[in-house]
């Protein structure tokens, strides 16, 4: 068999290769034989929380305050990058030991790598709730996955984007065919404008872009309702689940929806993996999104014939590991959901009732202050800078968030329009698995503390590093990791 036809185009729920059958389960002893030294450890099965608890993210580093004390880093940023879970560094780590080409050789760790590799293709289709004949097809984050859709669409689709996006998902179509919506202020009003920018479209082919979830205020947006008004005008929807899969399940049959992107690294998985899942009429039919090798079928002195299916956008050797932790991370927060879903909830609770209870906070929404959302909340402090609200969170407290725009400066710009003009930028507090009960209290106190107090020590302005506290000593504790 040819490794061109090794290569499985679509998703099907139950379907396998013929000759992955022949390959042992990756757990067997005779993978384990293969470690490349005697002296390996033998390889340890991911130790995993029971479904009712978390699954474990990998321990929080002790990181150093301006004050010369070490505490434990308050992760709250994981609206821009997660921590990896324990389960998916174990699994990145029995994937390594095997580690070898992708659909490109007959050896046995080629075997087994190409094995988990397209394993790791249904256990994405799994968590999406992928259709039969979907496709899924790694990239490397969010980003990636639009411009790939992006170049994937057909000659004059119209699309239709809100403004409220993040820049993944707002940038990477052609700026003379897309509609950008306002921000709109209910979830009525979302349905409203888009109802009426379908309705003057005259394309024969329009893509509606969706948010999951806002990656600024956390809010959910309404996914199936929009869907299904895009439907009912023949559009096709696209879902950016990028701050939407570490939160709650995604459904793509019953959202309605035809394409969802995300990353691994905003879900437990940073190890440069992200996906594309859905239709493969476009997909099949659009000139391969990075020409090269594994992405052709045949290759003669004139002419060249891609493939179809997902190696046709796949070119180049595959990230193997960075796709294992995605699946990985997929399975854990499949299997663990329950107690996802409500440690979240409990945190984004305390966190926002928490903020919202210190005079000088404001925080911000687009639906209005009891939409549902995720763990995640933008503010600014009446008086301070955000860049040194977060830079104070840092370095007298050890907890980091991230400040600024949140490339989302249209959306940012909307809700900052009646502040004070200097007040252009906001905080952003993004919490998940890595979040402790402490580490909740710990940013509330210090919020209150700047607050009432400002910050507790002197802070200069640096070109290019921005708020540091006077004569901060903490970089030369920094070791490099190789
Ligand atoms: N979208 C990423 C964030 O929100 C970059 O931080």
């Amino acid at each position: 068999m040819s490794i061109a036809s090794s290569i499985p185009h679509t998703f099907t729920r139950e379907r396998r290769q013929p000759w992955l059958r022949s390959v042992p389960a990756p757990r067997t002893t005779a993978l384990a034989q293969t470690s490349p030294s005697p002296a390996a450890p033998a390889p340890t099965a991911p130790t995993e929380a029971p479904a009712h608890q978390v699954p474990a993210v990998v321990a929080a580093p002790r990181v150093p305050t301006c004050h010369g004390t070490f505490v434990e880093y308050a992760n709250f940023d994981h609206g821009a990058s997660t921590p990896a879970l324990v389960s998916v560094k174990a699994a990145v780590d029995r994937a390594t030991e095997t580690y070898s080409s992708v659909h490109r050789g007959q050896g046995w760790a080629s075997q087994v790598s190409s094995h988990y590799y397209e394993a790791a293709r249904d256990e994405v289709a799994r968590f999406v709730g992928a259709r039969e004949g979907d496709e899924v097809i790694f990239t490397r984050n969010t980003t990636d996955s639009f411009n790939l859709l992006a170049r994937a669409l057909p000659r004059r689709t119209q699309v239709i984007v809100f403004a409220t996006e993040h820049h993944a998902t707002l940038l990477p179509w052609d700026a003379r065919r897309t509609t950008r919506l306002p921000v709109p202020l209910t979830h009525k009003d979302a349905e409203a404008l888009l109802t009426d920018a379908l309705r003057r479209s005259t394309s024969s082919s329009t893509l509606v872009v969706l948010s999951g979830a806002s990656n600024v205020t956390g809010e959910y947006w309404p996914i199936e309702r929009l869907a299904a008004i895009a439907r009912r005008r023949g559009a096709r929807v696209a879902l950016d689940a990028a701050q939407l899969a570490g939160h709650r399940r995604i459904d793509l049959d019953a959202l309605g929806v035809d394409y969802a992107a995300f990353s691994g690294h905003k879900i437990y998985a940073p190890y440069g993996a992200g996906v594309l899942v859905g239709r493969a009429d476009w997909l099949d039919a659009a000139a391969p999104y990075l020409a090269g090798g594994g992405a052709t079928a045949s290759v003669g002195p004139l002419s060249t014939t891609w493939q179809t299916g997902p190696a046709r956008h796949e070119g180049g050797s595959p990230n193997v590991l960075g796709a294992v932790a995605l699946a990985a991370a997929c399975a854990a927060i499949r299997e663990h959901r329950g107690a996802v879903e409500a440690h979240e909830s409990r945190v984004t609770s305390r966190l926002v009732d928490g903020l919202r209870a210190i005079e000088g906070v404001e925080t911000f929404s687009i639906f209005g202050d009891d939409a549902d959302r995720a763990p995640v909340v933008a503010f600014t402090l009446e008086g301070l800078d955000s860049s040194l609200v977060s830079a104070a969170l840092s370095a007298e407290h050890g907890i980091g968030v991230r400040d600024g725009k949140f490339c989302a400066h249209l959306l940012v710009d909307t809700l900052l329009a009646d502040e004070e003009p200097d007040v252009t930028t906001a905080v952003r507090v993004s919490a998940g698995l890595a979040t402790t009960d402490e580490h909740v209290e710990r940013l509330l106190t210090a919020v209150a503390q700047l607050a009432t107090h400002g910050p507790g020590t002197a802070y200069d302005r640096v070109e290019g590093r921005g708020w540091v506290p006077a004569g901060d000593q903490r970089e030369t504790l920094v070791d490099l990791p190789w």
